[in-house]
């Protein structure tokens, strides 16, 4: 298997607060990687740092075998638009930022538009879109320039369940060109997507590997039964953020 992307020993602090705790992991070319956390467990603080969005303390990033952030694409958690733009406009804007051909761009919008069921919407302006709409074109915006990474920050939230298997299937689709890194508090999203998953809490990797291994963990000899049975015997009962 080769590592498209390697974490070292990343650490960040927010003031005292350890928010990511030292953490190293590897990610396979073609893989879906669901990352995996209650709230406030750093899977945010992760995706940014890993994505050049935010310096770390200490550790290191190093994606396709080199130390610089190139082809990799963004989806954040807080959607990012602009309300003002079309759903065209702004992706073949997005599409010049990263220096592709209007022409290409342009294609490229149509495409993703079409896969994330937007195509109606395409002259509509961002501030007119649902909820739904607009986390499916925040979707579409990281994806525009065909990068080889992208990260996806729960990008199934708010989603009706019509949605979300759209965006469960597109996800699925990608995965051929693209390796998706999918953070997400949904275990029945991370199971039925994910290659393997690493589960965090408070800035720690707890466990991390196939669905399957990780169900069949068990200390006692009863696998579990499902890998919410796994994430809450990992990370507790306790509320969080
Ligand atoms: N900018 C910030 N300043 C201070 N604390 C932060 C900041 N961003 C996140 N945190 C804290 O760091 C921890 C990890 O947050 P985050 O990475 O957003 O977790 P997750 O995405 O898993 O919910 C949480 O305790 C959160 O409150
Ligand atoms: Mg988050």
């Amino acid at each position: 298997m080769e590592a498209i992307l390697e974490v070292e020993h990343l650490e960040k602090k927010y003031g005292d607060l350890i928010a990511v705790n030292s953490i190293s992991f590897k990610v396979n070319k073609g893989e879906i990687f669901g990352f995996l956390g209650p709230n406030g467990a750093g899977k945010t603080t992760t995706i940014k740092m890993m994505s050049g969005l935010l310096k770390p303390d200490k550790g290191n990033v190093i994606i396709n075998g080199e130390n610089k952030l190139k082809s990799i694409g963004v989806c954040p958690q807080n959607i990012v638009v602009w309300e003002n733009l079309t759903c065209h406009e702004q992706l073949v804007f997005m599409g010049q930022m990263y220096n592709i051909p209007a022409a290409e761009a342009k294609k490229r919008s149509k495409e993703l538009l079409e896969a994330l069921g937007l195509s109606d919407k395409k002259d509509k302006l961002a501030k007119t879109l649902s909820g739904g709409m607009l986390r499916r074109l925040n979707i579409a915006l990281a994806l525009i320039h065909s990068p080889v990474i992208v990260f996806l920050d729960e990008p199934q939230a708010g989603l009706d369940p019509q949605s979300r298997v759209l965006v469960r299937d597109y996800i699925r689709s990608i995965k051929h060109t693209t390796t998706v890194i999918l953070s997400t508090h949904d275990m029945e999203e991370a199971e039925k997507l994910s290659d393997r998953v690493c589960i965090i809490d408070k800035g720690n990797i707890l466990a991390l590997g196939t669905t399957e291994a990780l169900k069949k963990a068990n200390h006692s000899d009863t696998p579990f039964k499902s890998l919410e049975d796994v994430f809450i015997n990992m990370t507790g009962r306790s509320l969080r953020e």
